[in-house]
């Protein structure tokens, strides 16, 4: 999708809220989870109308390891469902499917569903959804950090030319335009270890609905007043 003016061409999303919103209802946690999918499914496709041409969601973060196990395993089964519901459909809307995070620490038959989700839409350019699976900006950070110093230690790479392009070819988001627009939902006003070298510019929005209740309306609003906000990237 070609960019529309004064529209981010690169939005994130910090899903949070699925757990609040069972909770109040009086449903087990999963059930957060589930209408959390729903949810994200009616953002992926709202952000194609809206000409947006990458969305980043940040579906599991490294951190996620800490929640009972039990959790972990509702959430694993549905990104199964959702790569096994999706993928067609993704697939043949022109989307390319980008995975951020270090997912091979999931099961073998989640790590395959992945790797042909991310085979079959290689070649799509209507726009990009990335997702973030076991995803820790520190760590992507710290890895980039051990490769340049291997590299200057085996004498490939001279210390005195790192500069910021140097490391942001290195992050798993090189090839993405820069992200404009930080989405965090439920109430919350954390980065939580996400895209912290990408957002040192985005905008953020921070909004008091829980991620199952988020609709395509609110994405509208959050992306109309982006485009009111003056972005001066330091200068005046
Ligand atoms: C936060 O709610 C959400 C997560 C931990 C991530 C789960 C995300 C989804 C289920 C959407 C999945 C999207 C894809 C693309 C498969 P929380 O449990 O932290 O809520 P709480 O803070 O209210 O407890």
């Amino acid at each position: 999708m070609s960019g529309r003016p004064g529209a981010p061409r690169h939005v994130a999303i910090i899903m949070d809220g699925n757990g609040r919103w069972a909770k109040r209802r009086g449903l087990p946690r999963v059930a957060g989870h589930r209408k959390g999918v729903e949810a994200a499914q009616v953002i992926v496709r709202a952000a194609g109308d809206l000409g947006i041409e990458v969305l980043t969601l940040y579906a599991f973060s490294s951190e996620n390891w800490r929640r009972p196990a039990t959790e972990i395993a509702d959430l694993m089964d549905l990104l199964r469902r959702f790569i096994r519901r999706e993928l067609g459909q993704l697939a043949e809307a022109g989307i390319r499917i980008k995975v951020i995070g270090d997912y091979h620490a999931f099961e073998s038959d989640v790590v395959a569903l992945i790797d042909d989700a991310i085979a079959r839409t290689a070649d799509n350019r209507r726009a990009t959804l990335a997702v973030a699976l076991n995803y820790g900006s520190q760590s992507e950070l710290a890895a980039v950090a051990r490769d340049l110093a291997r590299e200057a230690k085996d004498g490939t790479l001279d210390p005195e030319s790192i500069d910021e392009s140097t490391v942001a070819a290195r992050l798993s988001t090189t090839e993405l335009p820069p992200l404009d627009l930080l989405i965090r939902t439920s109430g919350e006003k954390r980065l939580s270890n996400f895209l912290l070298w990408q957002a040192a510019y985005a905008e953020l929005h921070f909004t008091d609905t829980l991620w199952p209740d988020f609709d395509a309306d609110e994405l509208a609003a959050a992306i109309a007043e982006f485009g009111r906000r003056e972005r001066r990237f330091g200068g005046l």
